[in-house]
C-alpha cells in the first residue's frame, strides 16, 4: 500500500532539494479535497474544499514548514524563531522537535486562540507574547534573524514559499487540471502567493534541478480571489494598515510581508482581493460546519465567506470548478461555534439519566 511521505519527497523533483537532503517531515500534505455540496448547488458550479485542517498540526503551515526546517537543518542551524497570529507557531514548533532544534515564537498578546497556544507550548517552543500586534512581532522576528544566531521560519523565508506551492499542485493532481477560480483567505499573502507559483509552476514545463525539464501536467491557471477581514484588509485599502482587528486573529495583520507576492498573484491571474465583514466570517463559518460537515477556525473561513458575498451579488459564474483552499481546523478555535447567530452562548440541554426523559426531549414517540 502507498503511504504518503510527505510534501517534500511526494515533490521532490519541483523542490530545491536533493536525494542528500535530510527532510524534516511528519507527513504533511496529501489532504483531501472535499466535494462541497450545498456550496455546489448553491452556485451552479463544481465547488471543492481543500481541507488543510487535516496536516498534522491543523493548517496549512505544515507544508512550508516541512521546507523551512529542512533548510534550517542544512544551514547548520541550532535555533529557529517566527512570529505568529498561531499557526505558525504552532507548526515551527512541532517541525523544530522534530528537527532537534530549539524554537522562539513571537505572537501578539491576547490575541491567539487557545489551541494554537497549547499546540506550541506542548512542543516545546519559548513562547514570548509581545505587546503589540502580529506585524510588530514580525518586525522583531526579522531583526533576530538578521542579527542573531537564529533561523527565521516566517514566509519571508523563500523555503516556506516552496513548500506552501505544493497545494496547488495537489488541486490539479486530484482535478486533472487547474480549477477555474481559487479562493483563499489572505493575511499575511504568503499562501496567495505560494498558490498562484504552483498553479503556474505546473501550466508550463519546469527545469528540475534533478529531473531535467518536465512537461506542463495544466493545461491553464486559475484567478485567484483572495479575501481579507473588513478590519484587517490592507490589499483593499491599498497601504498597510496600523491598527488591524478582526476576531479573526490568524489574519489580523496590517502589513503583509509577501505584498509584491499577493499582487501579482491578484493581477498577472485576472483576479482580485476583496473583505468580509466579521459577521459574514461567522455566518460561513456556520455554513461550513452545518452544511458541509467540515469544521474549520474563523479565519479559514474568510474564502467561502468571499464566494457567498459574490455569489449574493450575481457575480459567481456557473459550470466552473472552483477549489476554495479551508486553511485552518475547527478545533483551533473551537469558541466560535458555542455562539448561537445572534450572540448569545449556547446552552446544551441538561436531562435526567432516564431513556423516557431523553426520547421525550428528542421528539421521539415509540416504534
Ligand atoms: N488562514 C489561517 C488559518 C492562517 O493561520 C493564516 C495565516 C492565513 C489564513 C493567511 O495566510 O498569511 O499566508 O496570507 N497565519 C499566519 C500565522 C500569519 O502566523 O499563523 P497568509
Amino acid at each position: 500500500a502507498h503511504q504518503w511521505r510527505g510534501v517534500i519527497r511526494e515533490y521532490a523533483d519541483r523542490l530545491p532539494v536533493t536525494e542528500s537532503t535530510k527532510v524534516i517531515t511528519l507527513g504533511e500534505g496529501g489532504t483531501p479535497l472535499v466535494h462541497a455540496q450545498k456550496l455546489s448547488e448553491l452556485t451552479g458550479s463544481e465547488v471543492y474544499l481543500k481541507v488543510e485542517g487535516m496536516n498534522p498540526t491543523g493548517s496549512f503551515k505544515d507544508r512550508g514548514m516541512t521546507m523551512a526546517m529542512t533548510a534550517a537543518v542544512e544551514s547548520g542551524a541550532k535555533a529557529v524563531v517566527c512570529a505568529s497570529t498561531g499557526n505558525t507557531s504552532a507548526s515551527a514548533a512541532a517541525y523544530a522537535t522534530a528537527a532537534g532544534l530549539k524554537c522562539a515564537v513571537l505572537v501578539p498578546e491576547g490575541k491567539i486562540s487557545m489551541g494554537k497556544l497549547s499546540q506550541a507550548i506542548a512542543h516545546g517552543a519559548t513562547l514570548l507574547q509581545v505587546d503589540g500586534n502580529f506585524d510588530n512581532c514580525l518586525d522583531i522576528a526579522r531583526k533576530l534573524g538578521e542579527s542573531y544566531p537564529v533561523f527565521l521560519v516566517n514566509s519571508v523565508n523563500p523555503a516556506r514559499i516552496q513548500g506552501q506551492k505544493t497545494g496547488a499542485f495537489e488541486i490539479v493532481d486530484a482535478l486533472g487540471d487547474a480549477p477555474d477560480i481559487h479562493v483563499l483567505p489572505v493575511g499575511n499573502a504568503g499562501n496567495i502567493t505560494a498558490y498562484w507559483k504552483g498553479y503556474k509552476e505546473y501550466s508550463a514545463p519546469f527545469e528540475s534541478a534533478t529531473a531535467g525539464t518536465l512537461p506542463a501536467v495544466s493545461t491553464r491557471t486559475p484567478r485567484m480571489w483572495g479575501f481579507q477581514a473588513a478590519g484587517a484588509a490592507p490589499f483593499v485599502a491599498g497601504h498597510p494598515i496600523t491598527e488591524p482587528d478582526t476576531i479573526a486573529t490568524a489574519i489580523r495583520i496590517g502589513n503583509p510581508a509577501s505584498w509584491d507576492g499577493a499582487i501579482a498573484a491578484r493581477d498577472e491571474s485576472g483576479g482580485f482581493i476583496e473583505a468580509v465583514t466579521d459577521d459574514e466570517i461567522l455566518a460561513a463559518h456556520r455554513w461550513l460546519s452545518s452544511k458541509e460537515g467540515v469544521f474549520v477556525e474563523p479565519g479559514s473561513a474568510a474564502g467561502v465567506a468571499g464566494l457567498l458575498k459574490k455569489h449574493a451579488a450575481g457575480e459567481v459564474p456557473s459550470g466552473k470548478t472552483i477549489v476554495i483552499t479551508v486553511t485552518g481546523h475547527g478545533l483551533k478555535d473551537p469558541q466560535w461555534a458555542l455562539r448561537t447567530e445572534d450572540g448569545s452562548d449556547v446552552q446544551p440541554v441538561k436531562v435526567s439519566n432516564d431513556v423516557v426523559t431523553v426520547a421525550a426531549e428528542l421528539g421521539l414517540e415509540d416504534k
